[in-house]
Order: structure tokens, then C-alpha cells, then sequence
């Protein structure tokens, strides 16, 4: 430890979310590796396990010696090791403000480059694709110029994918990563316009608090997970999160998507309780809600496009049909199989998008359009329908209510 000098952060534009992270990154920054920190906590009674809890973690530890040993490898004093957080602890409020023009006269600018012009990998008569990364691609579009972002972005599950995507960022990075194209979205994006970014909860939470500063929000859905596994300790996870934000206070066009009354497939019962309303209901079906419990993952091998993640040409039409109109512009950062841009393809939207990975999947799959045409054609059977023509069947077989001019 004793050849530990100097305070700096070298090579960061970072804002660290836990106290593992920056630590971490101060240690490496002075030559030690995360073994070493841990060997030299050791000597300290600290156990790995307090170590890796800093994870969870923006507070330093009551422990004097755990805390001293974080400043020492930091090299940095408890207000230095807060302001790395990003916040200013309550104490030091009223002379942060009082001294907010010294601070900001002290702070530089990063550089703004131009962003490089850039050749799409293939186009159609309405969207553009790009083989590029998403930040990247998102600084060469004009601002104001998009009705609708769709985001899918990865998890940071440590999942497989292009060679170029890391998919186990620790948790500054990727937010860091997260803000900076979210940035990029909330420029792009039309007065009047809406974002949607599908993402799980732990992650979405701060998709929305981000966001929250510049635009307003819109929604917040659930969508039902179909295959998931318990985690012991935890609540079953049960739903993505799919979180919307409009920019300005109202949104350019909301158009309205009914589905049909969920029912039991058993015997045809309503699963909900309408009571003295079930006559009333609307014949087209009912308005859809927060909650979506009808959308399906791709699973059947003949209808997948890729191994993984590939979102529905359902789910897809409900986002870009509520929120568009013909002739609108639809970007997709990360376009994984391509299923906006088919699905906006087929709409008529116009569409831009971009992909780090291979292209050639979503390409064949806009040029071959048989198979979305076929889903979609499926999903627009099922709209606007109180009960679809099989469940019309079940009920009257097992005596339940129908509307009149069934
Ligand atoms: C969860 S998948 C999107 C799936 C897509 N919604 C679909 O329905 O097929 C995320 C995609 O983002 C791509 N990706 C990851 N990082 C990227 C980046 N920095 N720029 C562009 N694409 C990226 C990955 O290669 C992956 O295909």
C-alpha cells in the first residue's frame, strides 16, 4: 500500500452508483487487483463477503477500519468518495450551493466530436439499418426529428452475444453506458414524441428516475414473463418492465388498442369479475391496460428468427400502433432480430435502426416479409374482439353471457 501517491481519476467520464465499483476502479488504477484488495481487507478481519456487499452500497461502512481501508485505496476523503457517487452529502449542501459558480468555473467540458457520416448496411423505401454502435449511430440523427424509440437493450446478464457486446459490465458501467444513450434518445425525440425501453425492473428503476428529469412520464408496464425461475430469497420474477416517457407534457398520437376479455381456456369463464358491467363491455374488445398477460415469447423454432430475445410481432404492433401513425419515424438502437423494423416495415412506418452484431439475419428478414406478414395477420384477427371465434364456442357450450350481435 505504501507506494500508493496522488488522488486523480485518470481515463474516467464516470459517475460510480455503488462503493465496490469505485473502489475497484481506484485500486486498478494504482496497479492492484481486485485479489489484492481483498487479501489486503483480509489482514483487516474484513471478509469478502462485506467486501462484495459493497455492492449494494453508496454509504461507507460504520466500521472504522473497513472504512479507513476503503479512503486508503481510494485515496480519496470521505467528500471526494460522495461527489464520485454523484451526491452531495446533506452536510455540505449549503456550501455546495453558495459555492456553485467556483465549482462550475472549475469544471471542463468533454469535447464534442462531430459524429462521422455513416453508410447504412442495407435500406428499404422506408428504414435504414446501420451495422454500428448505438451511440454512435443516435449522434448522427438530427434532433427533433423521431416520433417513437423502442429499446431493447441488453440486460447485462452476462449473455452471449456479438463479440463486441460485453453483457457482465459492472453496474457504473453500465449505467454510465445506459445515460449516455439514453442522452442521445431524449435529443432525437420530437416534441410530442414517445420512448419505450424494455428492459427488467432492477435496471428500468433507473431508466425512469434518468429520464424522469427531461421528459414526461407516460407508463409503466408489466409484461407478464412467461418462463422464469425461482431465485431463493427473492420474490418470483414475473414481469419485464417496460417503461415510457413522452417528451413535452402530451403525446402526438394515442391510439387506443383493445384485446379480447381474458378467459378461462378450460371452461370460457371470465378470469376478472365485470359484474353488473359485462353487458357494457365494449363488443371490440377490451382497452389494454399496464398490464400485458397475452404477450408470448418466440419460442417455436420455425417462427425464430434468432436463438434469443426476439421480441413478438405482437408485442411490437401494440407499441408502434398505439404510438404512430403511417408515415412516422421509428428508431430501434439495439435491432437484435429486426422485429421493429419488420413490423414498422409492414405498418408503413418509416424506420431507422442500428446493430452492433450481424445484420444479415434482419436484412433477409425485411426482404422475405411472408412470415411476419402471416403473425401479424394473426395478431389483427385477435384485435377489436370482445371473444375470438373459438372462445365465442366455449362459452355458449358452457352457458356463460355473450354480447347481443354475437
Ligand atoms: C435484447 S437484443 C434486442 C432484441 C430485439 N428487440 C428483437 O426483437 O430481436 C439487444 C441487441 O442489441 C445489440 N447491441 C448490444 N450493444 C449494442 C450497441 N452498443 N450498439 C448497437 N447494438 C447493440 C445486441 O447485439 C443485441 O442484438
Amino acid at each position: 500500500m505504501n507506494n500508493l501517491t496522488g488522488n486523480n481519476i485518470r481515463n474516467c467520464s464516470m459517475q460510480f452508483f455503488n462503493l465496490f465499483d469505485l473502489l475497484m476502479h481506484q485500486a486498478k488504477e494504482y496497479g492492484l487487483t481486485e485479489a489484492q484488495v481483498i487479501d489486503h481487507f483480509k489482514k483487516l478481519n474484513i471478509t469478502k463477503t462485506q467486501i462484495l456487499d459493497l455492492k449494494n452500497r453508496t454509504k461507507l461502512p460504520d466500521i472504522e477500519k473497513f472504512k479507513q481501508g476503503i479512503m486508503t485505496i481510494t485515496r480519496m476523503n470521505q467528500l471526494e468518495i460522495y461527489l464520485s457517487m454523484g451526491f452531495v452529502p446533506s452536510e455540505y449542501r449549503d456550501s455546495y450551493f453558495e459555492k456553485i459558480k467556483e465549482i462550475a468555473s472549475l469544471l471542463t467540458k468533454r469535447e464534442s466530436k462531430t459524429p462521422n457520416p455513416i453508410q447504412p448496411y442495407f435500406q428499404t423505401n422506408l428504414g435504414k439499418l446501420y451495422k454500428i454502435d448505438c451511440i454512435e449511430f443516435l449522434r448522427t440523427l438530427p434532433s427533433n426529428s423521431v416520433d417513437l424509440i423502442f429499446a431493447d437493450p441488453p440486460f447485462n446478464l452476462n449473455m452471449r452475444y456479438d463479440p463486441k457486446v460485453n453483457d457482465n459490465l459492472s453496474v457504473s458501467k453500465y449505467l454510465n453506458w445506459t445515460y449516455e444513450w439514453l442522452d442521445e434518445c431524449v435529443r432525437v425525440l420530437k416534441d410530442g414524441g414517445r420512448i419505450f425501453v424494455y428492459n427488467i425492473p432492477k435496471w428500468n428503476v433507473y431508466v425512469a428516475s434518468y429520464l424522469e428529469r427531461y421528459l414526461t412520464f407516460w407508463a409503466w408496464i408489466a409484461i407478464d414473463m412467461k418462463s422464469n425461475f425461482p431465485i431463493s430469497g427473492r420474490l418470483y420474477p414475473a414481469h419485464y418492465a417496460l417503461v415510457s416517457y413522452i417528451k413535452g407534457s402530451r403525446a402526438n398520437t394515442f391510439n387506443n388498442q383493445r384485446m379480447p376479455l381474458q378467459i378461462c381456456r378450460h371452461c370460457g369463464g371470465e378470469i376478472k369479475d365485470y359484474g353488473g358491467y359485462k353487458l357494457k363491455l365494449n363488443p371490440k374488445g377490451i382497452n389494454v391496460s399496464d398490464v400485458w398477460v397475452d404477450i408470448y415469447p418466440v419460442r417455436h423454432t420455425k417462427t425464430k428468427n434468432r436463438k434469443y430475445n426476439e421480441l413478438s410481432v405482437k408485442l411490437m404492433d401494440r407499441i408502434i400502433s398505439m404510438s404512430t401513425n403511417p408515415g412516422d419515424v421509428i428508431v430501434d438502437p439495439f435491432g437484435g432480430s429486426g422485429t421493429t423494423f419488420a413490423v414498422a416495415q409492414l405498418l408503413n412506418r418509416r424506420w431507422i435502426g442500428s446493430e452492433l452484431g450481424d445484420c444479415e439475419g434482419i436484412k433477409s428478414r425485411i426482404l422475405n416479409p411472408e412470415q411476419d406478414e402471416c403473425l401479424l395477420k394473426k395478431v389483427y384477427e385477435e384485435k377489436n374482439h370482445l371473444f375470438l371465434n373459438e372462445s365465442k364456442l366455449l362459452r355458449q357450450k358452457n352457458g356463460f353471457w355473450l354480447p347481443k350481435d354475437s
